[in-house]
């Protein structure tokens, strides 16, 4: 199955929830892309020897990773860094997540500033350019557990909406104009 994503709806319900329109609205992976968002899908079972996931790193220079399991009692602070990750953000790196087993949605704005809502399974690898603004949350089967990839040293501070100020975010608005 191909990454699905969808427009949300605007209701303040579980975050948890699919939040889909009635009647639902996708968004295909060529319009994430014109947002700078790339997706791929790997085969999660072999990431710790995937030939195609080493290309991807090689050719991104993602020299960094490490996995983090998002779940009650694997998580320290669980709460408190799930309400973070759900808090409109921005970061001055890109950020790229690959879903190793649960499944996971992360939401980015699109031109008009509305959200979407990309649903991640496992074997799903994402890639959120730097400047846009997102958010993360679990879905109602509360387990995810990802890799995180980072070009050199990882650097994981999130700037909150309004980050507007920051070159990047004026960076990535440009980089909107042409697509
Ligand atoms: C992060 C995700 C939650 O910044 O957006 O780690
Ligand atoms: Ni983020």
């Amino acid at each position: 199955m191909a990454i699905e994503a969808w427009y949300m709806d605007c209701s303040d319900e579980d975050q948890r929830k699919p939040h889909r329109l009635n009647p639902n609205q996708p968004v295909s992976l060529d319009e994430l892309k014109k947002l700078g968002v790339f997706c791929w899908k790997l085969n999660a079972d072999i990431y710790e020897a995937d030939p195609a996931l080493e290309k991807i790193r090689k050719d991104h220079g993602y020299s960094y990773m490490d996995i983090i399991t998002i779940q009650r009692d694997s998580l320290p602070n669980y709460e408190q860094k799930l309400k973070m990750f759900y808090e409109e953000h921005l970061h001055l790196d890109d950020e790229i997540r690959y879903i190793l087993d649960g499944q996971a949605y992360f939401n980015v704005r699109d031109k008009e500033d509305r959200w979407i809502r990309i649903a991640m399974k496992k074997g799903d690898l994402i890639t959120l350019p730097a400047g846009i603004y997102h958010r993360f949350t679990l879905d109602e089967t509360d387990y995810t557990k990802a890799m995180r990839l980072f070009v050199g040293e990882p650097v994981w501070k999130a700037y909150n909406r309004p980050a507007d100020d920051f070159d990047i975010r004026q960076k990535y608005l440009a980089s909107l104009q042409g697509s």
